[in-house]
């Protein structure tokens, strides 16, 4: 039990800290920490001051909500308040069932009553403003400030393109189906005598990114996030900087409203908005109950890191504005609407080491090896620093704190260092000059980032991942041939050349550590079965650099036979669809050497056939089309279907883009299918597909 006067010193010293960071958000755009490291402070103060209530100061800053306006910029009361929402954290979804029971309780419906009907939108990360249009012209637009007072940053605001400076009128009522109206009088268009819009300024991340790479190169101070860089060029004195920072607007709801018609529900204001020519956000839905909720939250989650944008959750609102006013408000907060939070992607963690990793083709990666903590939802040890330039220009040394991120399934990195927290003696790291491996020499070629290990597969780590990349599923398929197998064969010079692979007897084999004789036996089969193989799937398998999957069944398919390939020119090669210049050199290198071109006739000797002769072009409705999979299908799998497809002459892509024909949709389809219904493309299901690829002639 910490002693009461440590317990007063606590409380001042969060307290103290609280502030000081409040500043640095609020008032000069410039955090030195974290959201969630900031919650955690915060927290710990709450708690502190609910447990013990006679620390509880009226300055503490519990008992606010941040952000006194700046001197330089004009105050601006608002009509109607700004209020915040209250936040939901867990990551499941109890956060709408809770919702959705406190709603109901308050509205006194018992179980028999029919589910409400609730307005489910993004929690967009950025700063929320008030854009005042007064008879149609943007009059004002002010930041939320404390909620009653923001400041006047219409400047600024106007250097946003997509905040339009003028309404577009709407017809009357009456004359929306667009039928002549049966008066003769001209229609007035309407435009409400004054609309307060509310909404967020944010910075997409790809602007953002594009912003500090600028800035950093120009020798100037990087922004930490998009959120504060939203936040900071709003809140900037200068207009003209403002003006050159990429920002967007997305509508959320309203403030004052004088002379206008408000539509019955907030999807309706949302719509009515969008036809003013207000920027809203399309990954909106109107849910009834609550597990209509938990659904919505359950696709976002999955959509989010292929998002454009920063978001940190959800927010659900009351859909009907009369039930809205009926609930009203506790505090500073309605009881009308939540926000359910994602985990934050961010986090601060320390340096513990700085390592490289090799990979199949030689390139060195920098990783950061962390102290465990807990972001994104998952914990994570280990950071990327993507290459040598990256790792110089993020400064980063071993000691240091840091921000990692880590959206969706994307490699966490290191997004920052805290330069004020670094320990004095901290000593700069540098690039290694021979390979940490095996010692050979560091290049690295003209007018590229990555530096590479020069020792092929004579490098113990090129030949282990090039081995494990020969294995795998979409290559030879050797069913068993893992990670810690690969590292033992290797380690124990069992396999000094990919064809030793296949000259293992189970004897052998058994000899290692935890190799059962069952196991060994599997591994032999599995091997065997292999030998059969198709010459796509062989050739990917030699893991030539820039030759993939696809170019790899490009080849297989144009030239048909193993020989033709490795005896092509540069120009032959080149005359295969989507190979361009680049990937003919590697290919023509790659054959041009010796030893590998003994590597594939030592892999023919151990057994390995495929069928040669150039393949069918089929043809039917799926040539030359670009199919993209998404969700599960009842009856094929993922690589049924892609094989399927690609047999078929359809390209199988991963993202959804303009240029896709298709997109074949299952189960639990995610934001690729929203992509697909926003740009209007086909969409299929299984039997759709099933039915394209019936109807093909070959
Ligand atoms: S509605 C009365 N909707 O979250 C409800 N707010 O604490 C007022 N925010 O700073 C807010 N996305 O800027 C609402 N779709 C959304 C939002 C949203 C982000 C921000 C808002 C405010 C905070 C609320």
């Amino acid at each position: 039990m910490p002693s009461a006067e440590s317990v007063t010193e606590r409380a001042a010293a969060l307290r103290a800290q609280i502030a000081r960071h409040d500043r640095l958000y609020y008032e000069l755009d410039a955090p030195e920490i974290p959201d969630a490291e900031y919650d955690r402070l915060f927290r710990e103060l709450q708690a502190l001051e609910a447990e013990h209530p006679a620390l509880r100061t009226p300055d503490s800053p519990t008992q606010r909500v941040g952000g006194k306006p700046l001197p330089a910029f004009a105050p601006v009361r608002h009509v109607v308040p700004m209020l915040s929402i209250r936040t939901e954290t867990d990551t499941e979804s109890t956060g709408a069932l809770n919702f959705d029971a406190r709603v109901r309780r308050e509205l006194k419906l018992d179980d028999t009553q029919p589910p409400v009907e609730y307005a489910a939108e993004l929690k967009f990360d950025g700063l929320a403003i008030n854009l005042r249009y007064e008879r149609g012209v943007l009059a004002l637009a002010a930041t939320r400030g404390d909620g009653e007072t923001g400041e006047d940053v219409t400047q600024n605001v106007r250097t946003i393109h997509e905040v339009p400076l003028t309404l577009v009128p709407q017809p009357p009522a009456g004359e929306l189906s667009g039928r002549p109206s049966l008066f003769d009088a001209p229609s007035v268009p309407e435009i409400p005598e004054v609309l307060e819009v509310r909404g967020e300024v944010y910075m997409r991340r790809d602007r953002f990114d594009a912003f500090n790479l600028r800035a950093d190169a120009a020798g100037e101070r990087t922004l930490v996030n998009p959120r504060n860089a939203a936040a900071g060029s709003i809140r900037q004195l200068d207009p003209a900087i403002a003006a050159r920072r990429p920002l967007s607007f997305f509508a959320y709801g309203l403030g004052e409203v004088q002379g206008w018609n408000v539509p019955a529900t907030h999807a309706g204001v949302l719509d009515a908005l969008a036809a003013f020519g207000m920027p809203v956000c399309d990954h909106r839905a109107v849910c009834s109950g609550a597990d209509a909720l938990a659904a919505f939250h359950a696709r976002i989650a999955e959509a989010r890191a292929g998002l454009p944008f920063d978001i940190d959750g959800v927010v659900y609102k009351v859909n009907s504005l009369a039930l809205q006013q009926k609930l009203g408000f506790v505090t500073r907060e309605p009881r009308w609407a939540v926000a359910h939070k994602y985990p934050a992607q961010e986090a601060l963690t320390t340096v513990q080491d700085i390592e490289v990793q090799v990979g199949r083709t030689g390139k060195l990666t920098p990783v950061a090896r962390l102290a465990p903590v807990f972001v994104g939802g998952v914990t994570v040890t280990n950071a990327t620093l993507h290459n040598f330039f990256e790792l110089r220009r993020k400064k980063v040394r071993k000691g240091d704190t840091v921000i990692v991120r880590r959206a969706g399934d994307v490699i966490p990195e290191v997004v920052s260092v805290l330069t004020d927290r670094r320990e004095v003696g901290a000593r700069p790291y540098f690039r290694p000059k021979r390979c940490p491996v095996c010692d050979s020499a560091v290049v690295r070629e003209k007018g590229e980032v990555d530096h590479r290990c020069s020792g092929g597969l004579y490098c113990p780590a090129q030949r282990k991942q090039a081995l494990l990349h020969f294995a795998g599923r979409r290559a030879m398929d050797i069913e068993g041939l893992g990670e810690k197998l690969v590292d033992q064969l290797v380690d124990g010079k069992l396999i000094l050349m990919l064809p030793d692979i296949y000259k293992l007897g189970v004897l052998k084999l058994s000899e290692l550590e935890r190799m059962a004789d069952k196991s060994a036996e599997n591994l032999v089969a599995a091997l065997e079965k292999s030998k059969t193989t198709t010459l796509g799937r062989f050739l990917f398998a030699l893991g030539i650099r820039h030759v993939g999957e696809a170019t790899a069944k490009d080849l297989a398919r144009h030239l048909g036979s193993m020989d033709r390939i490795m005896d092509a020119s540069e120009a032959e090669l080149a005359q295969v669809p989507d190979v361009g210049p680049v990937v003919a050199a590697s290919i023509h290198r790659f054959f041009a050497q010796s030893h590998n071109r003994e590597v594939v006739e030592q892999l023919r000797a151990c057994g390995i056939v495929w069928e040669e002769g150039e393949m069918q072009v089929a043809s039917g409705p799926l040539v030359g089309k670009t199919v993209v999979l998404t969700g599960a299908l009842p009856t094929l799998s993922r690589d049924e279907a892609k094989d399927l497809l690609e047999a078929a002459g359809a390209k199988v892509a991963g993202s959804v883009s303009k240029k896709t024909d298709f997109v074949v949709a299952g189960t639990d389809a995610g934001s690729k299918l929203i992509k697909a219904q926003e740009l209007g493309i086909t969409i299929l299901d299984e039997s759709g597909l099933l039915s394209l690829l019936g109807n093909r002639e070959s």
